[in-house]
């Protein structure tokens, strides 16, 4: 599958390293573009980001890319972690950058847009943003890892959220134990 990987200045640039990591593992091919701070999150976060040599690797700021065209065919866009700033921007339609532009055309398209947001606590303005994107199609899933599985890492705690994004996409993967119910009665 070809997937279009947007990074942007939201803290959490471990689940973008995570989600391309697997993404590669499985085979699947990426098209990667960074917002401008995004590189200074990373940067404060994770040092660098590591591409696979058959991932591209896209500026913001230039329309030249294959996914600003909806004639161009991936499986689904990723915008992760996704700030408040860009969220706004694509439920407004500012399609300004690449990852703005591509994400519009992927809304047009009625293509899978996954959005992982990453602020707390939200202000109204967040929070009607958000609704505005679920009602023209896109799917949230905000940066909140869970803790039912115990993990005991800070990459286990990454790794289930980056599972439920892999599961949106349709990617198989083992990241996490499936949650099983116990006998009837217990809860
Ligand atoms: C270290 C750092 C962490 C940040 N974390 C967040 C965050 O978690 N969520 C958010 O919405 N903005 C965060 N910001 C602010 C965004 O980077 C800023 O709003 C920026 O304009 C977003 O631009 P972009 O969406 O084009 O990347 C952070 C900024 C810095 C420097």
């Amino acid at each position: 599958m070809r997937f279009v990987v947007a990074i942007t200045g939201a803290s959490g640039a471990l689940y973008a390293q995570r989600l391309i990591d697997c993404l590669a593992d499985g085979g699947h091919q990426a098209d990667v573009v960074l917002s401008n701070h995004a590189h200074e999150v990373i940067a404060g976060e994770i040092g660098e980001l590591r591409l696979p040599g058959n991932f591209t690797k896209h500026r913001d700021r230039s329309m030249q890319v294959p996914f600003a065209s909806g004639s161009a065919p991936y499986d689904a866009m990723v915008v992760i972690p996704c700030s408040m700033g860009t969220l706004a921007r694509i439920a407004y339609g500012y399609s300004d950058s690449a990852i703005t532009r591509a994400a519009d055309v992927f809304l047009k398209e009625r293509r899978k847009l996954i959005l992982v947001p990453r602020e707390t606590p939200w202000n109204l303005v967040h929070a009607r943003n958000t609704v505005t994107l679920i009602e023209a199609g896109a799917t949230l899933i905000p940066a909140m890892p869970s803790f039912y599985g115990n993990p005991q890492t800070i990459g286990d705690l990454v790794d289930t959220l980056v599972a439920r994004v892999l599961d949106h996409l349709g990617v198989e993967h083992d990241l996490i134990r499936r949650w099983k119910c116990g006998p009837a009665g217990e809860s």
